[in-house]
């Protein structure tokens, strides 16, 4: 008995996204799902006596120290994201999307650039202000780009905080949508995130 086709079988060359641009994805991807619980829970000084009692004595600090160096490692690299999504535009999709589709697509692709790079921003912004440290992975201090100001951090990170509940909100729709393309739809979206794709329409 034949199945009816998919549009994944009229679309057997599936463009996909350029190969940096999908390991880009992949590599801020990790780093934000690590980096969030590591900010849910261990930026909360009612959680360190617990964090102590479980992961040793330092762990608190040294994972306060993590969050923030994860963080610096996101901002810099959503800054070559931006560049390299330049550099190499989005492939047309193999079966074109409903038009508020693609529209709800592309603002939501833009508004995860606005809201890591603003979450980052306002994170280092915040702790520069307390002032507290920014030892970069142990392996330096980045700059403070703030004067010292306890009111103006509290503020700051603040709306660290505002923005890193929307960007996690932003997550769950975002898989939620990619998965529906991968198992409801089957058009090919998913594939053009996929490690291993080939790419069919080239950007370059
Ligand atoms: C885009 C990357 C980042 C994400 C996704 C992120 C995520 C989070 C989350 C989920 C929280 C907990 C918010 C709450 O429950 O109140 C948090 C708190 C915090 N983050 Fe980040 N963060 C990022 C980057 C940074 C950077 C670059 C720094 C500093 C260099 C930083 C410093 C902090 C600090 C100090 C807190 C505690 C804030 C407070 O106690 O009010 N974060 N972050
Ligand atoms: C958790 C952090 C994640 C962030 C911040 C993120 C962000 C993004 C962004 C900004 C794009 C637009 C393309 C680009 O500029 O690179 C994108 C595309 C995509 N993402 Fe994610 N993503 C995340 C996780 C995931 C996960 C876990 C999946 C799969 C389950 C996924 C599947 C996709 C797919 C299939 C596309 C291609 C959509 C298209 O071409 O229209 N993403 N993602």
């Amino acid at each position: 008995m034949s199945q009816a086709p998919t549009p994944q079988d009229a679309a057997p060359h599936r463009p996909a996204h350029h190969p940096a641009r999908r390991a880009l994805h992949w590599i801020v991807a990790a780093l934000v799902i690590a980096t969030l619980p590591l900010g849910f829970v261990f930026t909360d000084f009612d959680n360190k006596p617990w964090t102590e009692a479980t992961f040793g004595a330092g762990a608190f600090d040294a994972l306060y120290d993590l969050h923030k160096s994860i963080g610096l490692l996101v901002l810099a690299l959503m800054l070559v994201r931006l560049w390299a999504w330049r550099r190499w535009a989005s492939p047309p999709y193999a079966t074109p999307l409903p038009p508020q589709a693609e529209k709800a697509a592309r603002f939501s692709h833009a508004a995860f650039y606005a809201l890591l790079i603003g979450a980052a921003l306002l994170g280092w912004a915040g702790v520069s202000a307390y002032p507290a440290p920014l030892p970069v992975f142990g392996l330096f201090e980045a700059p403070k780009i703030v004067a010292p100001d306890r009111a103006l951090s509290g503020r700051l990170l603040g709306a660290h905080a505002l923005f890193t509940f929307a960007i996690a909100a932003l997550v769950a729709v975002h898989v939620g949508a990619a998965l529906w393309h991968r198992q409801a739809r089957r058009d090919g979206v998913f594939e053009r995130m996929a490690p291993g794709a080939r790419r069919g329409a080239s950007q370059d």
